[in-house]
């Protein structure tokens, strides 16, 4: 008799998550752009429940925080003391009220960020079609070391779960282990969750207990086995943590290749779960692509890029550059060298070169800062060109102003733009200007004291110098030159 679809999703987190040795819950560890009970609750999505309870108890301020900026449908138990897993979920049942008498809930241990959707989902299937009490998600791994133990009976059915601590040796070898991810009928749940002791080697309450009280009630336990074990790693300490996110790296960067990008070298290229991607893009070696970052078609950013929440248009060129919260127009190249912050908006086929940083700055199309400059809080039109070592100088000590620049521009090299200022249309300012009065359109703007030259300073002062030698010498070159027309 299929049953109906799970009611409730149940997220276990409210462990200390000792063994990861951090200030931060374990389950606010970040991997590939997401914490770690994020990716859990994205495995758990296709459930589609009417309700998901995460428990909370260690870090609670901060896990609740998370959960309510990044998954505002979650609602949240607390769980006061860290009684064990069985403990947990006894408080995730208060906190759901009341469902339907048949009622099924998916419950999940927040530290397996390697589940995938299709695992869940087929554990779903699983229990409904079997009509079981429960269903377990289970592997077969190679060392299943720390992990609960499946005992099955000689009909190969699941008889109890037996943790790592409590296993004799004969039970220790067993290598199919408990993922801690379940289906369990809601009622025959509450029942067994009574009936739990700490009788054991960690002297907590835990869940795995339940298997073996209702298989001991005559009520049939399934099991599922995960098609590709790796999805049930847990997360207890950093090395499991790097671990866990050295395969999220290579799923991520195999589906990006399979999906039509091209990645130099997978081994140094990191992109966040929520990175798009489009076809025939190339990523090149020691790429972080970060956060809600997007890459158009044609776009190539690397070697040595951070991207962070930045949108590359087609056929851009990104190169040993650092981007955040900034966007790059169709056609623009960026590198190698620039830093471009929050608020960066580069246009159509615009350049912005070496050794330059931009805030706040919307620079129009074919645009040029080529190198050597700071743009911040500033507009820019088009087809301009931004000198070297030209500052835009935003910060009077006290607060931010806006620079204006207009179309066909040419700001001279070495520029102080002493903002509020505005530069018009098809204006000039010469090499070396202190700009703090508006300029109009087609206006040359330079501000230049006279240039005073000290005719033979450096003979009088620094003889016998290799400069005064070098300048002896010039000298005698040039009255010979001057002479030659006589002889
Ligand atoms: C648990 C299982 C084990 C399984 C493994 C899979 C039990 C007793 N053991 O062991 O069979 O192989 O997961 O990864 O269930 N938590 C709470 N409150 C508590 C204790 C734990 O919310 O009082 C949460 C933790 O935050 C964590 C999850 O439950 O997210 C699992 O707890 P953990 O201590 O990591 O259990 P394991 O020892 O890994
Ligand atoms: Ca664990």
């Amino acid at each position: 008799m299929t049953q109906p679809r799970p009611a409730a999703v149940i997220v276990l987190a409210a462990g200390e998550g000792r063994r990861m040795r951090s200030r931060l819950p374990k389950v606010l560890h970040p991997l590939a752009g997401r914490t770690l009970l994020e990716h859990v609750l994205a495995a758990a999505e296709p459930v589609r429940p009417e309700r998901v309870v995460v428990v909370v108890g260690h870090g609670r301020e901060q896990v609740t925080a998370m959960l309510a900026e990044r998954a505002p449908h979650v609602a949240t138990a607390v769980q006061e003391h860290q009684g064990g897993t069985g403990h947990a979920v006894r408080a995730a049942l208060g906190a759901l009220g009341d469902l339907p008498p048949d009622a099924a809930a998916v419950v999940l241990p927040g530290d397996v960020p390697l589940l995938t959707s299709a695992a869940v989902a087929a554990l779903v299937d699983r229990h409904q079609a079997s009509g079981a009490a429960a269903t377990v998600l289970t592997a077969a791994v190679a060392d299943p070391t720390g992990y609960g133990r499946i005992v099955r009976g000689p009909g190969g059915e699941v008889r109890e779960i037996v943790e790592q601590r409590d296993a004799d040796a004969t039970t220790a070898a067993i290598n199919e282990i408990n993922t801690g991810v379940y289906v369990f009928d809601v009622e025959l749940l509450r029942g067994a969750l009574k009936r739990l002791t700490t009788e054991n080697a960690q002297g907590e309450e835990y869940l795995t207990d339940v298997v073996g009280l209702l298989v001991t009630d005559g009520l049939p336990v399934g099991a599922h086995v995960l098609a590709d074990a790796a999805e049930a790693a847990g997360v207890n300490d950093r090395r499991q943590l790097g671990e866990a996110g050295l395969v999220l790296r290579d799923r991520i960067v195999t589906a990006a290749m399979l999906a039509g990008t091209t990645i130099v070298d997978p081994a140094s290229t990191w992109i966040d779960a929520g990175v798009v991607l489009e076809p025939d893009t190339t990523i090149w070696p020691n790429t972080h692509l970060r956060g809600a970052t997007s890459i158009a078609a044609g776009a190539e950013v690397g070697p040595d890029c951070t991207l962070v929440n930045t949108v590359v248009a087609a056929g851009a060129r990104v190169t040993r550059s650092v981007l955040e919260g900034a966007e790059v127009g169709p056609g623009a190249a960026v590198g190698p060298f620039a830093h471009l912050r929050p608020g960066t908006r580069l246009g159509r086929s615009g350049r912005i070169g070496a050794f330059v940083e931009t805030k706040a700055a919307d620079i129009g199309a074919e645009t040029k800062v080529p190198h050597l400059a700071y743009v911040g809080d500033a507009v820019i039109g088009e087809r301009t060109n931004i000198g070297c070592t030209t500052v835009f100088v935003n910060y009077d000590g006290v607060a931010k102003h806006r620079t204006v620049i207009g179309s066909d521009v040419r700001i001279g090299s070495d520029t102080m733009l002493v903002a509020p200022v505005t530069v018009g249309d098809g204006a000039y300012t010469g090499a070396g200007s202190v700009i703090r009065e508006d300029v109009p359109p087609g206006a040359l703007a330079v501000r230049e004291g006279r240039q005073r030259t000290i005719v033979d300073w450096v003979l009088r002062r620094r003889p016998d110098s290799a400069a005064a030698r070098a300048a002896q010498a010039a000298q005698a070159g040039r009255e010979s030159t001057q002479r030659r027309p006589g002889t």
